[in-house]
């Protein structure tokens, strides 16, 4: 580790005036590099998101970013583009602020393989490192395709712009998803960073572990005794991961149509949250202990039947619904495109915990709501005193932990109705994340490029934990073969729950989606 951040937060932890415990901590001066700066998820997500932390006063006063990219521009072109990515994710802020935010950005425009391109940033990186008293810390993100990262970590290393076991200053690597496209080329882009960085330098994003929700799964399971007796086949029946969207591709059809859902969601973001719904209690939340348990869960699933595999993409929905194109009217979709844009599956989980529980998966695009969630589904009861009421008639719990848009609980239970002398009915018992705490969550990616900045790698990947996630994938990719692929494919109208095939893979055992 290069710092034992987990000794600082037990002493350094406040007590909050309702009796919670909290840690926070402020990062330290570093500056930014951004390769792909000028790409949609810079746009969207990353600058938005630093523009963030820097108005909240949780950014050092000593950092800086650089942009690098292919698009022509000089610094000050470039701090305008800033300007207005910011503008248009945060209409209301001051101008002053987001003034003051770019006025600390420089840009190297090149291509992603021209040395020249390195030696500059190398200049501009001193220079402001000097100019800002950022003490040579860096974090290259690397917001590029699977492809460009291991050209540009080829020459980050070769022009010494990292180095292993860099800890002093230290420099660290942000690897967006998906971490490769299979498990040769995640193994190879592993392998081409271990040549000039050590693991603990190494930072593979997945913004789902961003999510506040996602990590109040841990906290719910382990801080509260009263879930984890009951967390096992004894009580469970089954349980449900869906990530779906509202949105189709959009005009990211380039990247998406080579990638499909299976890519671009299961791989890491379903798995993910699978992982954080059964895996086994770490001994401490610390990267490593956290980390080994989600690998051991990711290891102990089955591998994939494609009988048990249902894949279908966005066609023509209801005309009256407005943006709702089918996909293969994307802007960038080849004419007889299979990819996948919705995928279902059965997963069954090799451990004792979880034998004949299954986990059901589904993330879609284009579908009628967006909603991403984990269900727990417990058993019925088997033994009712509450005669002639008959067990089969009263519904097992239900456990929703709510990821988005809404974020918080709800349980289901069994209660009385008012008024005769017998008669029971499911309520719901919420919790929801806003109306508790109220103001503004932050978002994914603040969480965890503050995290990077901290030295924390406990909400990222780590390199044996992806390398378990694609040699669960990689062999059902290859078994959709493009024949194959091309029978099994479900078109399902645009703006609906996704194609026919879903509802009959869960209801195939006797169970529905919630
Ligand atoms: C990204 C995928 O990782 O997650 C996108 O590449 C997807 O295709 C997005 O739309 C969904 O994230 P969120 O946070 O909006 O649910």
């Amino acid at each position: 580790m290069e710092q034992n951040r987990y000794k600082f937060n037990v002493d350094g932890g406040i007590k909050d005036s309702d009796g919670g415990f909290c840690v926070q901590e402020k990062p330290g001066p570093c500056g930014i590099v951004i390769f792909g700066v000028s790409g949609d998820l810079s746009h969207r997500k990353l600058l938005p998101a630093l523009f963030s932390i820097f108005c909240r006063r949780e950014l050092e006063p000593n950092f800086f970013i650089a942009g690098f990219g292919r698009t022509k521009m000089d610094d000050t072109m470039f701090a305008s583009d800033v300007y207005t990515a910011v503008k248009n994710a945060f209409k209301k802020s001051p101008d002053r602020d987001i003034k003051e935010f770019t006025s600390r950005l420089c840009y190297v425009q090149g291509g992603y393989d021209d040395p020249a391109a390195y030696e500059e940033l190398k200049k501009k990186l001193a220079a402001f490192g000097q100019k800002y008293g950022t003490a040579g810390n860096v974090i290259y993100y690397l917001a590029t395709p699977p492809f460009l990262a291991l050209k540009i970590t080829q020459h980050l290393g070769m022009c010494c712009l990292v180095g292993k076991n860099d800890s002093k200053p230290w420099r660290r690597v942000i690897v967006e998803k998906p971490f490769g496209t299979d498990l040769k080329s995640a193994r190879q882009l592993n392998s081409e960073l271990m040549q000039y960085l050590s693991e603990e330098q190494v930072y593979r994003i997945d913004h789902y572990l961003g999510k506040e929700m996602v990590q109040n799964v841990l906290i719910l399971r382990f801080a509260n005794l009263i879930f984890e007796p009951i967390w096992s086949n004894k009580y469970v029946d089954h349980i449900q991961i869906s990530a779906m969207e509202k949105l189709g591709v959009g005009h990211r059809a380039g990247y998406f149509d080579s990638a499909g859902i299976i890519r671009d969601v299961m791989q890491n973001h379903l798995l993910q949250l699978a992982a954080m719904a059964g895996m086994e209690a770490p001994k401490l939340f610390s990267p490593d202990h956290v980390r080994e348990e989600t690998e051991k869960f990711i290891r102990a699933i089955d591998p994939i039947d494609v009988e048990d595999v249902v894949i279908g993409q966005y066609a023509q929905g209801n005309p009256g619904l407005k943006g709702m194109k089918p996909y293969m009217e994307e802007e960038n979709v080849p004419a007889g495109s299979k990819t996948e844009t919705y995928i279902a599956a059965k997963l069954t989980i090799n451990n004792n915990r979880w034998q004949g529980v299954p986990f059901y998966v589904r993330a879609g695009k284009m579908l009628g709501k967006r909603r991403s969630q984990i269900t727990v589904k417990f058993k019925k009861t088997t033994d009712c005193m509450f005669c002639p009421i008959p067990e089969t008639s009263l519904s097992g719990n239900t456990l929703i932990i709510n990821i988005q848009p809404e974020q918080g609980v709800s349980l289901t239970v069994q209660a009385k109705q008012p008024g005769p002398k017998l008669c029971i009915s499911p309520v719901e018992l919420n919790f929801n994340y806003r109306d508790i705490f109220g103001g503004e969550l932050k978002d994914d990616y603040e969480r965890l490029i503050l995290d990077c900045m901290l030295g924390d790698q406990t909400l990222f990947w780590k390199r044996t934990e992806v390398e378990a996630a694609w040699e669960l994938i990689t062999p059902m990719l290859e078994k959709l073969t493009p024949a194959y692929r091309g029978v099994k494919l479900e078109l399902y109208p645009a703006g609906t729950n996704g194609p026919e095939g879903a509802e009959r893979l869960i209801r195939r055992d006797g169970r529905e989606w919630i």
